[in-house]
């Protein structure tokens, strides 16, 4: 990642140099605060001429504008007043952070006519500039010359507002989400030759810093447990799998925890039931369920939030060699559950239906949340703009549907039921693999669904949402770190306190 922006608050004032950022509105334009930054009025006349109307999205930009002695004057449109909902504020930030350039000096009037900018408002803000500021440069020897040229826009930013000691408390916590939201982005970005299950289990133990504590089975471990499915995913890879628990005691000492369950396969080859070259390098980001996960637990555990979490991410590579698994091959779950593995690219169920299967009964946890990027087929149902939501409990999905609407990381509920269930049934043993043609997603729902149980259960397949997703004013890098804000939200809604 570049360097940071360093961010502050401070009281809402009329800088004099640097470059100085404004808000305007759309039909109600600029607030007092922002029109004191501007005292000969250029604005007034430059609105009319770029024919700027305050439109969400929009910005303009005056050089050395005269009456002042600033480099910048930047107005930033924020669309209508009355549509700034809570994540408008995330977008704006983002929106200030593409309109700067090579700046060292930033002030931020958070002013505007009718509205009154709070800490919570302020927070969200510099939130979405931090995100929209993160790009994956660690490669790059030229820092700097990715296509945002975020490296060359490091600047101080003070946000300048009505009450910057509730924006800074309010600001740790959005501070706190976005570096899980960052942590998991740098997962999914990262390439499988440096990350696979071992570096993974490494950069997971890296949480007990902020107090959680990680725990990694090995192989060995894996096999007393009989997590025959799993490691038949791991056998034809050289690189050892590994499951990691993650454990954040926030709550109250004793109480059920709740769980979160991710997919970390760190490359998908598909296996003998190879994928086509082209377009396999995305597998490197198969683990975005797992990375959402680890990102979550950052969140959590750096915002102290008051709850019993249990992370656990099974990790493994899904290669090939003379020892990999074959088609026909028959494998036997911990649950017991016998599973004839018909295509072995439909190998993410395989390493799930251990993970949950082992949560569930090791914490006996309020629910199960897994993320994982499942399946091709959510995304010709659903597009990138929605993760496939599957549940056995209404309340926890209706609970998810809010949290997405509130994060703007949405997801869209998908049916599960007998019919569908029955499209897994196998010949030679309890279950196969994999469904058929039609209905993809739905069957390896159900696959999963088979191994929870009657705990309250969610699956978010996010196999379109996770990576290469389009990019947006708080986003622009391939890997999106699609669930941490949701699953964020939902804790905090619903189960802290
Ligand atoms: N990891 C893939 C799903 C995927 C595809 C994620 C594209 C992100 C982008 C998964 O392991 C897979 O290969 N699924 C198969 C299942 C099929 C063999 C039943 C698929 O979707 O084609
Ligand atoms: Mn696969
Ligand atoms: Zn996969």
């Amino acid at each position: 990642m570049p360097p940071r922006p360093i961010i502050s608050f401070a009281k809402i004032a009329t800088p004099r140099k640097g470059t100085v950022v404004v808000l305007s509105a759309e039909e109600t334009g600029l607030g007092e605060a922002a029109r004191a930054c501007d005292p000969a009025r250029v604005f007034d006349k430059a609105f009319k001429v770029a024919d700027f109307t305050g439109k969400s999205g929009t910005s303009l930009e005056l050089l050395t504008p005269e009456g002042g002695g600033l480099d910048r004057l930047v107005a930033i449109g924020t669309g209508k007043e009355s549509s700034l909902d809570e994540h408008a504020w995330m977008r704006i930030g983002g929106a200030i952070f593409a309109a700067l350039r090579k700046s060292s000096d930033v002030s931020v009037v958070l002013d505007l006519p009718g509205t009154a900018i709070g800490g919570a408002e302020a927070a969200g803000v510099a939130g979405g500039l931090l995100l929209r500021s993160y790009a994956f440069d660690k490669y790059r020897t030229r820092k700097g010359e990715g296509e945002e040229r975020n490296g060359s826009k490091t600047a101080r930013i003070a946000f300048l507002c009505a009450n910057p000691s509730a924006a800074k408390k309010a600001y740790a916590e959005a501070e706190a989400v976005a570096n899980g939201v960052i942590l998991a982005r740098d997962l999914v970005n990262e390439p499988a030759n440096a990350l696979g299950p071992v570096e993974f289990a490494a950069k997971a133990k890296e949480l007990s810093s902020l107090g959680v504590d990680v725990s990694v089975l090995t192989e060995k471990e894996m096999k007393k447990l009989g997590m025959g499915a799993l490691l038949g995913v791991a056998q034809g890879s050289p690189r050892p799998p590994r499951l990691i628990v993650m454990r954040w005691n926030g709550g109250v000492a004793g109480d059920r925890p709740i769980a979160f369950v991710g997919k970390g396969v760190t490359f998908d080859t598909g296996g003998n039931s190879m994928k086509p070259a082209s377009g396999m390098e995305d597998m490197k980001g198969d683990m975005g369920g797992a990375a959402a996960v680890v990102g979550l637990m950052h969140a959590l555990a750096a915002r102290k939030a008051k709850a019993n979490v249990v992370g656990i991410i099974g990790c493994v590579e899904n290669s090939v060699d003379g020892n990999a698994q074959r088609p026909g091959d028959i494998v036997t779950s911990m649950s017991g559950q016998t599973i004839e593995v018909l295509n072995t690219d439909a190998e993410g169920r395989l390493v799930l239906c251990d993970a949950l299967w082992y949560c569930n009964e090791e914490f006996s946890p309020r629910f199960m949340i897994n993320l994982a990027t499942l399946t091709g087929a959510i995304m010709v149902a659903l597009g990138q703009h929605h993760a496939g939501l599957f549940a056995n409990d209404d309340v926890l999905a209706d609970r998810l549907f809010a949290a997405g609407q509130a994060t703007q990381e949405k997801v869209w509920r998908m049916p599960l039921g007998p019919e569908y269930d029955k499209l897994i049934d196998s010949k030679n043993a309890d279950m196969k693999n994999i469904g058929g043609r039609y209905g993809g997603a739905i069957s390896a729902a159900q696959f999963l669904k088979r191994f929870v149980k009657d705990t309250p259960w969610a699956h978010l397949d996010i196999a379109g949402t996770a990576m290469g997703s389009p990019s947006s004013e708080i986003n622009q890098s391939w890997g999106s770190g699609f669930g941490v804000r949701l699953l964020d939200r939902l804790v905090r809604d619903h189960y802290e306190g």
